[in-house]
């Protein structure tokens, strides 16, 4: 097995500069870089990253934790996160927790054995002792999109009550009277701020009916159940607003399963932005968030944080943005 002294030796530098090499100093010219890599190559000498992260006291590594992967909003989500960290020279160990507390745990409790550097957290379950204890062992924490409720946690995510009153005023303006909101689960803050700002302005224009609003859980499934269910019932719906494109996915293929022409009978929009609401037909209207900025700024917060200098400003809120298509053009 070829050591840093025979690549050293093959280079004619010394262990040191072998060691600046593989640690991206910048105390090495460009020659010198090239003629250790290539002397790397023939040798098929692969540094040990755990010997250089007890030297260099980091491992250059973070870790994701999202609770869906399959959902694309939070994939989107991942691949900005993977490509901001990939330019600050950071390998991410991605984590799917099912929105589950106990995974959850076990996966930060299992980051913190591989000592990486920092944590970007998309939850709304993880108890602050936990976190605490971690942010005590020096690793940074970013909480992304379902932000937890603590002063000193540095977080990104996105103004969701706007986003409501932008999707409800939208379908005011098309002429929707009767509006349905198939809200996300309630217990997070990201659904929960969405359903205030449709009671908000629904309440404003004295059409509040409780039993237009459903509870789903942010999947195509559930979507079809409970849009299948409310127009049973209420037949004469005539506006649905989705809180998330995955629920709007559903309630398209539910409205469409029961005859309804939609927008003309029952005008329809998602939230998020995903790319399979508008290949859907018709194409579906949505609050679009600014996914790939959630993640690369989540990222750019963390690098503040493990690298000195550390930056205060904890709190970063995007703005949503509304994206008119077919399901709502009367
Ligand atoms: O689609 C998943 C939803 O969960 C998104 O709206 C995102 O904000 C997250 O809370």
């Amino acid at each position: 097995m070829p050591t840093i002294r025979d690549v050293a030796k093959l280079a004619g530098v010394s262990v040191a500069t072998v060691s600046r090499v593989i640690n991206d100093s910048a105390a090495v010219t460009k020659e010198t870089r090239d003629a250790v890599m290539s002397c790397m190559d023939k040798l098929h000498y692969s540094p040990n990253s755990i010997a250089r992260a007890l030297t260099s006291k980091s491992t250059r590594t973070l870790g994701l934790i999202i609770p869906d992967v399959q959902n694309p909003f939070f994939s989107a989500i991942a691949r900005a996160v993977a490509d901001t960290a990939e330019q600050y020279g950071y390998t991410v160990f991605l984590c799917n927790s099912d929105g589950d507390a106990d995974h959850e745990i076990n996966y930060l409790r299992s980051l913190k054995t591989r000592y990486v550097d920092g944590l970007i957290i998309a939850t709304r379950q993880v108890n602050l002792r936990e976190t605490r204890g971690l942010k005590k062992s020096g690793i940074g924490m970013v909480f992304l999109d379902r932000a937890v409720e603590a002063d000193s946690a540095y977080s990104v995510k996105v103004d969701h009550y706007q986003g409501a009153l932008l999707a409800v005023r939208h379908l005011l303006a098309v002429g929707c009277r009767k509006i349905a909101h198939i809200s996300g689960p309630l217990f997070l803050n990201t659904a929960h701020e969405r359903y205030k700002g449709y009671e908000f302005l629904m309440k404003q224009a004295d059409a509040f009916d409780p039993s237009l609003v459903l509870e789903g859980d942010f999947t195509v499934a559930k979507g079809f159940e409970l849009t299948d269910r409310l127009m049973k019932s209420n037949p004469d719906v005539d506006g649905i607003f989705a809180a998330n494109d995955l629920t709007a996915i559903g309630a398209l293929k539910a409205l469409l399963r029961l005859g309804k022409r939609v927008p003309a009978e029952v005008a329809l929009i998602g939230y998020d932005g995903i790319e399979m609401a508008r290949v859907m037909e018709p194409e579906i209207s949505t609050i679009a968030q600014p996914i790939y900025e959630i993640g690369a700024t989540a990222v750019h917060k963390l690098m503040a944080q493990i690298n000195p200098g550390r930056s205060r400003d904890f709190r970063e809120q995007l703005e949503p943005q509304l994206i008119c298509r077919a399901s709502t053009q009367r």
